[in-house]
């Protein structure tokens, strides 16, 4: 799995020239959840297919941009799915955006997973590998090289709150639960973007990231594959929890479909109690 994180960190740079100097226009067609995709969408999928589909130790891939599981070395032990520009929406406005990996022993699902990675390209690359039970590691590109830079540990409780979703089409408990964490001090922190806003949550040492099942979209928007479980993988690894929203664990799901999505929450501690008084299920 080392090798697969070493890859990554390769094609960070190559994604980053690419955000740069690709332009941020559509393509014609949208992708398998329906989405519109961009020049950058596709050409960050077939970048990371590059960078994998020869590698032995990869099964099969499993991207956002693409309809249908990829099958490359049969004697490979790894399935690794992909997002690979999260972000889609804000990069014309020059936000930071991301890419998300999530690495599965065979057959994808939460129990399946064993190693999860992703990438911040904001002012400056960092990149976020955990595997289970491991504290995360988190590195920062400096100077033409990979630097291990200041831990990632979330505490008992923090003070940001970023929740997706049209609030018009939030449930009421999720609104007077959202309220409720406002009316404690919580601040608001929501780009639009979840890889730097889990970031955020992470590297502040706490806090909530949610995305609730909403009127319009029931499932949440979220994808599990390669979206929501690497997240839940190192939110739990930095001492956090990550739960769907009948309170169930997210390493728990199982998964239907290679872009299902799921309702999830993301936090330390004392939010997700919260969380779970809030919707009754504690
Ligand atoms: P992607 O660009 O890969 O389609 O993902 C965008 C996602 C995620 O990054 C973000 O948290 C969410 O969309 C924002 O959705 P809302 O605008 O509905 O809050
Ligand atoms: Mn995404
Ligand atoms: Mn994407």
């Amino acid at each position: 799995m080392q090798k697969i994180f070493e890859t990554i960190k390769e094609v960070a740079l190559e994604i980053d020239t690419l955000i740069v100097n690709e332009d941020t226009g559509y393509v014609d067609g949208t992708n398998a959840t329906g989405d519109q995709q961009l020049k950058l969408d596709v050409a960050c999928d077939l970048l990371i297919e590059k960078a994998f589909r020869d590698n032995p130790e990869v099964l099969a891939l499993i991207s956002e941009e693409k309809e249908d599981v990829m099958a490359c070395n049969e004697d490979g032990l790894y399935t690794l799915c992909y997002d690979p520009l999260d972000g889609s929406s804000i990069v014309d406005a020059n936000l930071a955006v991301g890419a998300i990996f999530a690495i599965y022993e065979g057959e994808p699902s939460g129990d399946t997973l064993v190693g999860a990675a992703y990438i911040v390209f904001g002012p400056r690359i960092e990149i976020v590998t955990a595997v289970r039970d491991e504290a995360p590691i988190r590195y920062r590109y400096i100077n033409d090289g990979y630097q291990v830079f200041h831990p990632i540990a979330l505490g008992e409780k923090g003070h940001i709150n970023a929740s997706g979703g049209s609030q018009k089409h939030w449930q009421e408990k999720h609104i007077t639960f959202i309220h409720a964490l406002f009316a404690e001090g919580y601040r608001l922190r929501y780009s639009g973007g979840m890889v730097p806003d889990l970031h955020q949550v992470l590297v502040k040492g706490g806090g909530l990231f949610s995305y609730p099942s909403t009127a319009d979209n029931p499932n949440g928007k979220l994808r599990v594959l390669f979206e929501v479980l690497p997240f839940a993988l190192i939110f739990e690894a930095a001492g956090g929890q990550a739960l769907d929203e009948k309170g169930r664990r997210l390493l728990e799901l199982t998964v239907s479909h290679p872009h299902a999505r799921t309702p999830c929450f993301f936090g330390s501690r004392y939010e997700i109690d919260r969380f779970q008084k809030a919707y009754g299920i504690l």
